[in-house]
């Protein structure tokens, strides 16, 4: 099999695609007229070669318009050609390094790319059910000289980093909550830290946490028969440093919604609900080859919001690590509560830099659509850089406002904070009330309730379940730390 590329607004084919053309007397061009190929990004066509040629089959993936190829346009080529190709059956590939060529885009991002999307568009969740169809044997890209080989090679070496925390990351997320309990993510991060040079690990159980005072994480843990967990992965590069930052992670095994009970549709995704906590565990599973230059902290505090004789009611009031006081009107606004504590845990390790991922409100869904992270932050700099680090890695980030306004909102009549709010703008009091935690570190929030979990393919490298949202925005980050 071989694969080749082609732009929608060329009028013939070019680059490799033509020398291949050539080669078989102009049977490819042929089909590409005949079946009114018109190569929009992720489009392909497949041209049986009948002999002329060694490959049986032919495929030509559209990269759209030409100067609209970027990173992203090389990961969704990579992935659709590789899709058309596993369909068929094909054993071994041969395949252009998309964007390369004509693209004009530099040979080590084109290496990352195809990597990463070749990569997750052959992921599948395979815990309990075997993947249909046969997967490729090999597949082997060409490039003009040593020199672009070189350098791809780097970048695929990178994609190799982002697509095995992005599957890790996925497969967490996609694994239902009977086998994902807070203890079965604590048990996650421990086999991380014993694979990974420069990661220990530090788990805080139920008397711990009580001794410590996180009555958040554990009035939202008290209704399920699973305890909680604080999780504090700590990665130390072998190069001394001053540098640090904190990835927290939302880690909402399973989020019923408590004694606020969410309705069955709502419920059916919630074991997504710890996605956040996925995304740092994706992080730090490769962490020791991305090896970053800062101390990088990786906390969250696991636990299951289920109802029960022993759930946190709505009108309780919680006490939270650092001594402010939470009235809970609505039990299934449990992840700000639980975050409260781990970001207050994460305040204490001094960290220059505090990101947040959440699956935190339906409300930002609703603003955003389900391929988009909200972001807030306190720190236009910082906000700036991680914004930066997502376009880099082919994530969807929109900024909303830290909106002081309506701080009102969160106000309690007989505690510091309430975790309820009014429906319009459900986002940024979420984000407000995490604010709260931060003590004034320069901090990102992402609420990722939209893309954690596609309930639909989003991409061809982007199938339907967890989609490892976050990890390759935050490898992006720690690149440049
Ligand atoms: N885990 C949910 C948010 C969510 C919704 C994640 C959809 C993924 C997809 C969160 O705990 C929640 O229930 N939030 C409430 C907050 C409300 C009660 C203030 C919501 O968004 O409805
Ligand atoms: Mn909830
Ligand atoms: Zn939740």
């Amino acid at each position: 099999m071989l694969i080749v590329s082609a732009c929608s607004d060329a009028k013939e084919l070019g680059g490799a695609a033509a020398v291949v053309d050539a080669v078989c007397g102009g049977l490819v061009s042929a089909v590409v007229k005949e079946e009114g190929f018109k190569a929009g990004l992720g489009q392909t066509l497949t041209v049986r070669t009948g002999g002329v040629l060694p490959a049986k089959r032919v495929i030509v993936v559209g990269l759209g318009v030409k100067r609209d190829i970027q990173e992203e346009t090389v990961r969704v080529a990579a992935a659709a050609g590789f899709q058309a190709a596993k369909a068929i059956g094909a054993k071994s590939i041969v395949s252009v390094l998309h964007g390369a060529g004509g693209g004009g885009l530099a040979p080590k991002l084109c290496g990352k790319a195809v990597v990463e999307g070749v990569r997750l568009a052959a992921y599948g969740f395979g815990r309990y059910k075997k993947e249909e169809g046969k997967m490729p044997k090999s597949l082997t890209f060409v490039v003009r000289d040593g020199t672009v080989a070189r350098s791809a090679l780097a970048g695929m070496a990178m994609g190799e980093l982002g697509a095995r925390g992005t599957m890790l990351a996925r497969d967490l997320v996609s694994t239902p909550a009977s086998h994902m309990r807070p203890i079965d993510l604590v048990e996650a991060a421990q086999a991380i830290a014993k694979a990974t040079p420069g990661v220990r690990v530090k788990v805080y159980d139920r008397d711990r946490l009580a001794k410590m005072g996180a009555g958040g994480l554990l009035g939202i843990a008290q209704g399920s028969e699973h305890p909680p967990y604080l999780v504090h992965l700590t990665y130390t590069p072998r190069k001394k440093t001053r540098k640090s930052l904190a990835l927290v992670g939302k880690a909402i095994t399973f989020d019923s919604g408590g004694l606020s009970l969410k309705p069955a549709n709502s419920m059916a995704t919630m074991k997504c609900d710890m996605a956040g906590a996925a995304a740092v565990l994706g992080v730090f599973s490769v962490i020791g080859e991305a090896a970053p230059g800062a101390v990088v902290h990786g906390i969250f505090g696991a636990c299951e919001n289920m109802p029960s004789g022993t759930a946190v009611r709505p009108g309780d009031v919680l006490t939270i690590m650092n001594g402010k006081t939470v009235e809970i009107l609505n039990t299934d606004a449990e992840g700000r509560v639980t975050l409260a504590d781990t970001l207050t845990y994460a305040t204490k390790q001094k960290p220059e830099v505090i990101i947040d991922l959440a699956t935190l409100t339906g409300a930002c869904v609703v603003a955003l659509g389900e391929e988009y992270n909200g972001l807030m932050s306190n720190d236009r700099a910082l906000a700036e850089r991680v914004l930066a680090a997502s376009k880099a890695a082919g994530e969807n980030t929109w900024e909303l406002p830290l909106a002081k306004e309506y701080k009102e909102l969160i106000k309690s009549d007989v505690a510091d904070l309430k975790n309820d709010a009014p429906r319009w703008g459900g986002a940024l009091t979420a984000g407000l009330f995490l604010e709260e935690f931060v003590s004034g570190v320069p901090w990102v929030h992402l609420d990722i309730a939209g893309p954690a979990f596609a309930e639909h393919t989003v991409n061809a490298y982007t199938p339907k379940g967890g989609t490892g949202a976050g990890v390759r925005l935050l490898l992006e980050y720690l690149r440049n730390v």
